[in-house]
């Protein structure tokens, strides 16, 4: 079909496959690096509070963190003011990452409450502001990642984007649905053609991407330089391996194997428990351990059981039981 390409976003080359959306509390580094190892050829970080990190939050700090596998790496900034925002870039400045990413589209009340996320969609003023904030302090480019609009009656993505490339911004990631949709209904691609249309930076694009066929329709209806996915990954992180076969040969290759896939969830697990201990990495592998078991037989039963694990060794029973079930 096609043979590799890449688009540049400032000086970073992303291969034009498909990238790893952001996902708060999902998509850490244990889920980021496994995503490379299958070849996601983008990754953002989990979004990081500006005011937390200008207050020497630890676990705020702790989201920067960054391997050099992970490369190329945006951290991505939530928040509504600009001078936190300013002094947030010179912090995230230490930790080198490729491209900052600053979040438009978080719909969460948390976020959004105090203007930040989804709600700067309102304000393009503001947002405006906070990317020049962040451009004047970044060493690299600066990006933001938008929604449609905030409801079906303000979509207003193509007149903000505009507004966030003149202010600076060196990318802008779409995903085509309105904070009052959070993540229902079908993402409405035409709104990623029509920013494309509209902006001369690099356009990202992303909203129900499952499988090569999906991403494949999505640049050819778009015209987007790059796609990127976050749930189709959650227990399947080899899509972006299925991904790039099908846009260089037109081949969806099959679903691993169960034994595969059990393999790659406990190295999954095994990850996490090295970067944050056993007790705390079990627990944070539960969800990914439910989702890799999505769809196995007896799948109700162990997804339950995954909610139990507390140990290593209990990831194991639970891999040998699945696969003695599977007989
Ligand atoms: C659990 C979860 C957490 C998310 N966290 C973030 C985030 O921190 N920053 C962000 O820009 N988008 C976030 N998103 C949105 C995704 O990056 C993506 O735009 C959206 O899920 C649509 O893509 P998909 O259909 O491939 O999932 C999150 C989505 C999910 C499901």
């Amino acid at each position: 079909m096609r043979t590799e390409q890449f688009i540049t976003i400032g000086n970073v080359r992303i291969a034009k496959t498909c990238g790893l959306s952001p996902m708060a509390s999902v998509a850490d580094r244990a889920y980021r690096e496994i995503c490379r190892e299958f070849g996601a050829s983008y990754l953002v970080s989990e979004m990081v509070s500006a005011k937390g990190l200008c207050y020497g939050g630890a676990g705020s700090l702790e989201l920067c963190e960054v391997s050099d596998r992970e490369r190329p790496y945006a951290i991505q900034l939530f928040g509504e003011e600009p001078e936190f925002m300013a002094r947030a870039v010179e912090i995230v400045n230490r930790f080198k990452p490729d491209i900052i990413d600053i979040n438009m589209g978080c719909p969460v009340a948390k976020v959004v409450n105090p203007g930040g996320g989804s709600a700067l969609m309102k304000t393009p003023e503001l947002a405006a502001e906070l990317v020049r904030a962040a451009v004047s302090r970044a060493d690299c480019p600066v990006t933001v990642k938008i929604r449609s609009g905030w409801n079906s009656e303000q979509i207003n993505a193509v007149p903000f984007a505009e507004a966030m490339e003149q202010a600076g911004a060196a990318a802008i990631a779409v995903h085509p649905r309105t904070r009052d949709q959070l993540y229902s209904g079908r993402a409405d691609w035409s709104v990623i053609e029509k920013v494309k249309k509209a902006v001369e930076i690099p356009v990202i694009g992303n909203g129900d991407i499952t499988c090569g066929a999906d991403a494949a329709r999505m640049y050819s209806e778009t015209g987007c330089d790059l796609v990127t996915l976050a749930r189709a990954s959650n227990g399947r992180p080899w899509v972006f391996e299925q991904i790039a076969r099908f846009l260089e040969t037109g081949e969806e290759l099959p679903e691993p194997p169960l034994e595969e896939r059990l393999k790659i969830m406990i190295s999954h697990a095994d990850r996490l428990i090295a970067y944050k201990g056993e007790d705390q990495g079990v627990r944070e592998a539960r969800k990914n351990v439910a989702w890799y078991l999505k769809g196995v037989r007896g799948a109700a039963r162990f997804r339950n059981l995954s909610g139990t694990l507390s140990t290593r060794d209990d990831i194991l029973r639970l891999a040998e039981e699945v696969l003695k079930g599977a007989e």
